[in-house]
């Protein structure tokens, strides 16, 4: 139990503690008294504070400390900018930053990634000199795909790890608790602050049998993708366990994980097993395997633990599936899909498969691949449709040239693309049919919403395994069912293809490739972190200032929005992403998308001082310039979405000082005073009523006490008597020194000094 063990062969310090989860599970143990599922297990086990932390299953808010940290290239410019304006010399949880996302597909591999990397220089500079000043791990791209890198190198079992990507449950298959977050959770980790989570309930899944033929793992979640639909994970980790689960490969169990995040699961796991151990000496961490097994007690559910939900799945007797088109849980059984193209009208020809991504590039599946792709090559014939290959990583397209697979997925009529996200995240410029034009493509990926792979609405896009993704490509079209239907050789002879097969792991071990790793310099004081004072996509951020200790009065209402204010309404996505990296300009997308009351209009408000009706961004800048501060009046749910940070940072940039709604979704209200502002809710939602947007008000901060409500004082504009209203809030002792210090960040610098 006290054995050393490193995490990772690619650092030095920090090791794997299952003494101290151990000790941990011996408090909750004694405090809970009933047997503990492998989830309580991993979560309990990384408390801050195991003896007083309240433990109820979809109630309390577990505070958490996670093992590491990791981001991709596009949510960790944010972070990493607010992580350097705390100004800590180095992160105080392992880290690393994965370049995968900014790399277009075009003409195959090579080519696209030497463009990318002309293209997002600045950003990978800043990245890699950021990195490598903070002692961050950097993988360079063309490295891999995060989730790829982080099962080959990281991920152990036992641990927890956020990562900034929806994914990040993938490193589930080697029993690590992965969970996917926003940039500020990720800056938190990394300062060093606890980590939140709602104690997630756990759905417990029980595989029994043992698949064969066509059928593989992602089979599996893309039938309980169907079970329990798109919302059906919410708030749960998926707790896989039962005879079954040592049938399958430990990269096959990572898909399945991955793919939890297409029914909104938080995370989901496996508990140690035999192809875990397989993995870890394959991947060169055996001593990790012999850790882990000398403590798998601790590694698994505890005999007669509780799930909060359950669902059985007898592996003999699952059928392939497939799933969409334009979302992940319309699931078809393979034997039933072609009634399902005529019945629905879709596509039938097939314009392109695609194999490969974080969610399917494992060595097995490429073996599958290859497998098929040569019954097709003996018999004379290939594919018909376009078709893709992403490995996952360099060490996956190192190994699968060397040992053929890639060769004979070429020989195919396969074009190998970069070692990255590509197609799957939209990086993929689409010369083959025109936007508008309704069409099928069929990959191995995870998600599939409408527009996601090439921005064309009018793509129907399904999900399967590769296997049946190469079977479809060869026929051209989705009226094919490998297991009953032939095809014709090249002399027009009937065949069957034969099921697919292929080693889980390389005999000959896996071939690193091309190496694509910058650890951090041992001397860290001399790196100076690269960004352009000109540049239009990285800025780098001041502190924000504290709090000068007055009640604020006479506070224009920038905007009183109505209806549904979501986090894309706040901060918009698309073309913005691009200035993910830059504080001021992607403030210009500040709240243009929320309804103003006062004319029912999107990014149209008066500035008082002016009188002008203008875009909301414009006139909060002019407030700024002006020294005045403002406020947000706002409804329910206010900042519902995703936990985008860009959301709370961008008013507190552009002068805001606090945010007032009925109520908030937790996330954003979370991330406001992580920024150093008030959000504020009504005690009574009808006083939402009693505002006019030309109203003036003062806010009373001195005030500011834990559950003390807190008075605002409004001034009609129509010269009516002023009038106070009360606002609740839900600050606690170190969030109030959040607001005081400016922010969390200002906070957290302020105590390490
Ligand atoms: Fe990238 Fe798609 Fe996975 S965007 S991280 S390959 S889900």
């Amino acid at each position: 139990l006290t054995k050393k063990v490193e995490m990772t062969n690619w650092e030095k310090g920090h090791y794997i503690n299952y003494a101290k989860m151990s000790e941990n599970l011996d408090i909750v143990r004694k405090r809970l008294n009933r047997p503990l599922t492998y989830t309580e297990k991993i979560l309990y086990s990384h408390l801050d504070d195991p003896h007083h932390q309240e433990l109820e299953r979809g109630v309390s808010y577990l505070r958490l400390r996670p093992d590491r940290v990791a981001c991709q290239d596009a949510t960790a410019q944010m972070a990493i900018l607010q992580f350097m304006s705390a100004g800590m010399p180095s992160v105080a949880t392992p880290s690393t930053v994965h370049c995968d996302h900014l790399i277009e597909a075009q003409i195959g591999g090579e080519k696209d990634l030497e463009r990318a990397q002309s293209i997002n220089k600045e950003v990978y500079d800043f990245l890699a000199t950021a990195c490598a000043k903070y002692n961050i791990g950097f993988w360079r791209p063309g490295s891999g795909i995060i989730h790829q890198i982080i099962l080959e190198n990281y991920a152990f079992p036992g641990g927890l790890m956020i990562g900034t990507d929806s994914h990040t449950p993938n490193g589930g298959g080697l029993g690590m608790a992965c969970i996917g977050v926003g940039g500020a959770d990720a800056v938190d980790v990394m300062a060093d602050l606890p980590w939140e989570l709602k104690a997630p309930r756990v759905h417990g899944i029980r595989l029994t049998g043992k698949l064969s033929g066509w059928a593989t793992p992602k089979d599996i979640i893309l039938k309980v993708a169907g079970e329990l639909t798109v919302k059906g994970g919410t708030g749960k980790i998926m707790e896989y366990h039962g005879p079954g689960v040592d049938s399958l490969s430990c990269t096959g169990m990572a898909t399945i994980c991955n793919m939890g995040a297409e029914i909104g699961a938080t995370t989901s796991l496996f508990p140690y097993g035999p192809s875990m151990e397989a993995y870890l000496n394959a991947t060169k961490r055996s001593e990790i395997a012999q850790f882990a097994k000398a403590n798998q007690n601790n590694l698994r559910e505890d005999e007669g633990a509780e799930y909060d939900e359950f669902l059985e799945i007898n592996l003999s007797e699952l059928e392939p599936h497939i799933n969409g088109p334009f979302t992940p849980d319309l699931a078809t059984p393979i034997s039933k899909f072609k009634d399902a193209v005529k019945a629905n009208g879709w596509p039938e020809e097939l314009k392109v498969g695609l194999i490969g991504s974080c969610t399917n590039s494992s060595y097995e599946d490429m073996s599958r691949a290859a497998s098929i792709a040569q019954d097709a090559l003996d018999h004379g014939i290939k594919a018909k449709s376009v078709f893709t290959v992403t490995p996952g990583s360099e060490q996956i397209r190192a190994t699968i040239e060397r040992d053929g697979q890639l060769k004979t997925l070429e020989d195919f009529g396969g074009m190998v693309l970069a070692n990255a996200c590509g197609p799957c995240i939209g990086q993929w410029d689409r010369r083959d049919v025109k936007k508008g034009e309704a069409n099928s493509i069929i990959s191995s990926y995870n998600r599939n919403f409408t527009g996601r792979n090439d921005a064309n609405p009018a793509t129907h896009s399904f999900v399967a395994s590769p296997d049946l993704v190469v079977a479809m490509t060869l026929a051209g079209t989705l009226n094919f069912n490998p297991l009953t239907d032939t095809l014709k050789d090249k002399d027009g002879k009937e065949f069957k293809l034969t099921p697919p097969s292929g080693d889980g792991l390389p005999k000959n071990g896996y071939d690193a490739g091309r190496d694509t790793y910058q650890a951090p310099p041992a001397d860290r004081s001399s790196v100076k972190v690269a960004v352009s004072p000109t540049s239009d996509r990285l800025q780098v951020l001041e502190p924000f200032n504290a709090w000068d200790g007055k009640d604020a009065t006479g506070l224009p209402i920038l905007i009183k929005a109505q209806g549904k204010t979501t986090t894309d309404h706040i901060s918009m996505a698309g073309p913005w992403l691009k200035y993910r990296g830059h504080l001021d300009n992607i403030s210009n997308n500040m709240l243009i998308g929320a309804i103003n009351s006062a004319n029912g209009e999107a990014n149209k408000v008066k500035n008082y001082t002016t009188n002008e009706w203008n875009g909301v961004p414009d006139t909060a800048r002019d407030y700024k310039k002006k020294g005045i501060r403002w406020v947000v009046i706002g409804d329910w749910n206010y900042g519902e979405g995703s936990s985008r940070e860009h959301a709370a940072l961008e008013p507190r940039h552009l002068g805001g000082l606090a945010i007032i709604t009925r109520s908030f979704a937790r996330i954003h209200e979370t991330n406001l005073k992580k920024q150093g502002m008030l959000p504020l809710t009504f005690s009574d939602p009808a006083d939402y009523e009693k505002i006019q947007p030309d109203d003036k008000v003062d806010l009373l901060c001195t005030e500011l006490a834990v559950g003390k409500p807190f008075t605002m004082k409004v001034h009609p504009a129509n010269g009516d008597a002023s009038f106070d209203i009360k606002l609740a809030h839900t600050f606690n002792e170190p969030q109030i020194e959040w607001f005081k210090n400016g922010s969390a960040l200002n906070t957290m610098a302020k105590a390490k000094k």
